[in-house]
């Protein structure tokens, strides 16, 4: 067990219980992981699979069945150590006839800020987050992607040291998603540890540092993201273009040596690569269009 860790679980637990108090779901069973300073974690798993529970567990919002939960050197029941917290949950809970700058300076009041700082952080976030054009329009008139932006600068409001996002890019088209995930790292940066929970695989692998995949409220893997992939008994050597005899030299060449040549392919990007290029090629040249079988940004 480390003693700095941000977040410490043990045999964390919750059962839900129905109206007569009975058992009624095991949401999640006996979870132990530790979460460090300045990395960001994923939790990973299927809808149902305990994600929220753990995050709300965290923050206190609700009591463990059974187990330990330490959050920032404090039990989680201890809700003054929420100050130092940000949560963006699943559905934000945001006044919908407010506009982003008084949604901020509301919470800021919460926080007791005076007004020169609410002012200096309401603009802080609001650039962040890419809000600036929209900042006096009701929240209600908001895409599900502003919203979310909104959603993050609220969290940020009082310059937390934790932060807990619960299903950030769901609901995202993959501008937004884009977008959300360099706000992620751009948390990181700035020195604070984040805590995100989601389903999408691929907004997870591309953000965090280490990952707990949850199932039917079960810790069933845990572990840094690059050696969880990392196939280690294959070598993957990146050329630049080969002909046919440069390809059959280096096979004989890897002969030599008792391996095998297993695949000879042009790397493939994502399609997420693709259309964010698209985008791109798209601003810079609005009239332009691609050929059938034509990429932008190919070389
Ligand atoms: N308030 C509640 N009362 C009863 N069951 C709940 C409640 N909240 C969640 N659950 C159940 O607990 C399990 C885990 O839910 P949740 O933590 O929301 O999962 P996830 O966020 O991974 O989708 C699910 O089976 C869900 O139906
Ligand atoms: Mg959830």
């Amino acid at each position: 067990m480390s003693a700095e860790a941000v977040i410490q679980t043990r045999n964390l637990s919750k059962t839900y219980r129905d109206f007569w108090g009975r058992p009624k779901v095991k949401a999640l069973n006996s979870l132990t992981l530790d979460v460090q300073p300045g990395e960001i974690f994923g939790l990973l798993g299927p809808n149902g699979s305990g994600k929220t529970t753990t995050l709300k567990l965290l923050l206190g919002l609700l009591f463990p069945s059974d187990g330990e939960v330490s959050v920032l050197g404090k039990p989680a029941h201890e809700v003054t150590k929420n100050e130092r917290i940000g949560y963006l949950p699943e559905e934000s809970y945001l006044y919908r006839f407010l506009n982003a700058d008084e949604t901020l300076d509301f919470y800021g009041k919460l926080f007791n800020m005076t007004a020169a700082t609410r002012k200096q952080r309401r603009d802080e976030l609001i650039e962040m987050v890419g809000l600036q054009h929209a900042r006096r329009r009701q929240l209600k008139e908001y895409s599900k992607g502003m919203t979310r932006r909104i959603g993050l600068a609220q969290a940020l409001i009082n310059n937390p040291e934790l932060v807990l996002l619960d299903e950030p890019t769901s609901g995202l088209d993959p501008l937004g998603t884009r977008d959300m995930k360099d706000l992620i790292l751009k948390l990181k940066a700035d020195g604070k540890t984040v805590v995100m929970s989601s389903h999408l695989l691929a907004d997870v692998q591309d953000v965090c540092d280490r990952i707990a995949i949850l199932y039917g409220g079960e810790l069933k893997v845990v572990g840094n993201v690059k050696d969880l992939l990392e196939s280690r008994d294959e070598t993957q050597i990146m050329s630049s273009q080969l002909s046919p005899e440069a390809i059959s030299e280096v096979e004989s060449v890897l002969k030599k040596h008792g391996a095998t040549v297993k695949s000879v392919s042009h790397p493939t990007s994502t399609l997420e690569d693709l259309f964010l290029r698209t985008v791109e090629e798209s601003k810079a040249r609005p009239g332009r269009r691609f050929a059938p079988g034509e990429a932008p940004g190919r070389v």
